[in-house]
């Protein structure tokens, strides 16, 4: 075990955390934030999406010891319901989801594209979600809420 300092949507916690496990665990269990979610727990299907500096990793497949005092950011960081993040309002708009088991994992990876090419192409929105697996068939839609976020963001 190791005191490890997160710094999660812009605030601080130490927490006493063994460096190999995942930072997933930490989040949902330690830090009571259910965005990021578990699916595969093997880094391949993206629900447990979160930002690291910017980036999106996969949360189930980084160990706490390469997140320590580096900047994460969960789908609560995001926005909120009262609050939502533009491109929360699309998929809201959109209605991008069925079950939504994918949609936290789709929001925070669709969040990372807009950030990077404000403006992608259809193209470039399919590839950027490619990895991010949907069980139920919604990429139509979710394609939709990523173009209507890209129409509207500032
Ligand atoms: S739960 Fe992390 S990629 Fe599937
Ligand atoms: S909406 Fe069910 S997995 Fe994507």
């Amino acid at each position: 075990m190791a005191k490890i300092l997160l710094r999660v949507n812009g605030a601080s916690r130490t927490l006493d955390a063994d460096p190999q496990m995942p930072l997933l665990y930490a989040l949902r269990n330690d830090l009571d934030l259910r965005g990021p979610r578990f699916g595969c727990g093997k880094g391949q299907c993206g629900a447990c999406s979160v930002l690291l500096d910017g980036h999106v990793v996969r949360s189930c497949s980084v160990p706490m010891a390469a997140v320590a005092d580096r900047s994460i950011t969960t789908l609560e960081g995001l926005g909120s319901s009262a609050k939502p993040s533009v491109v929360q309002q699309a998929f809201i708009d959109e209605q991008a989801a069925q079950c939504g088991y994918c949609a936290n994992g789709m929001v925070v990876a669709a969040t990372a594209l807009l950030k990077s090419n404000p403006h992608p192409s259809e193209d470039q929105i399919r590839t950027a979600l490619a990895g991010n697996l949907c069980r139920c068939g919604t990429h139509t839609r979710i394609v939709r809420a990523v173009q209507r976020a890209a129409s509207q963001q500032a």
